[in-house]
């Protein structure tokens, strides 16, 4: 899947014009070192379970091979030019044949210099329906205009991601934990066919 955007638009610290393009992530596409180190970076320092502590990105390299390989995981990338400025990961919970699928939203990040632009917003937006088509594609019990269950767990202190996961996970707070010492909660929405989460932007 890819999605062009080249529209100016207008933001609340300054006018940016963003030409970010955004991608479903292959094998091959991470055959690239050059791209796989921008995801990994952006990995490492947004999740520091995977910083080796020497800024190396031997472990969110294989963090990411890992769930390239996974029929149950699905990846897009944002880019800007060629550069990686951001990516998404979402991923099949419970078992792949539910009848109504929960799919997480496993991760998402934007590399330190691109954020405030709602990259976020927008790779949630147009991944999210390709990632359910994907990660359904081989359950037979899944009619597709039956709803699908979107979570995501988040730091609760996490402020800038709690704003976005508001707008899009409107069920509202559906579980809470305490994971290596932080205290997490789980965001939920119910979304029916055909999948989108699609907002008028401000
Ligand atoms: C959290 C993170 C992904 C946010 O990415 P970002 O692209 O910088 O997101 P932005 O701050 O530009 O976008 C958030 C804004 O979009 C807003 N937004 C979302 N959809 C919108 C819409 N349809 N209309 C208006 N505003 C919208 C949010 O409320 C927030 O806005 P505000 O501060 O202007 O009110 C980024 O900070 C990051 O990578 N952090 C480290 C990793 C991380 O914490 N990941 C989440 C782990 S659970």
């Amino acid at each position: 899947m890819v999605v062009e955007d080249t529209t100016t638009k207008t933001h609340r610290r300054s006018t940016v014009s963003i030409p970010t393009h955004i991608t479903g992530a292959s094998s091959a596409m991470l055959d690239d070192p050059k791209t796989l180190e921008e995801i990994a970076s952006i990995n490492m320092l947004a999740f520091s379970g995977n910083n080796a502590g020497d800024n190396n990105t031997r472990f969110a390299k294989m963090q990411i091979r890992s769930n390239l390989s996974s029929p149950d995981y699905r990846y897009y990338i944002a880019f800007r030019e060629k550069e990686v400025v951001g990516y998404i990961g979402w991923k099949v919970l419970g078992g792949f044949a539910r009848e109504h699928p929960v799919i997480e939203l496993d991760q998402i990040a934007i590399s330190e210099k691109a954020r405030g632009n709602r990259i976020a917003p927008r790779l949630i937006e147009e991944t999210v329906q390709d990632a359910v088509f994907a990660l359904t594609a081989t359950n037979p019990r899944f009619q597709h205009d039956s709803p699908v269950h979107l979570v995501v767990w988040t730091y609760a202190d996490n402020d800038s991601a709690n704003k976005i996961y508001d707008y899009y996970f409107t069920d509202g707070v559906n579980g809470s934990r305490n994971q290596y010492g932080n205290d997490e909660v789980m965001k939920s929405r119910t979304l029916e066919a055909p999948y989108s989460l699609k907002k008028p932007h401000e």
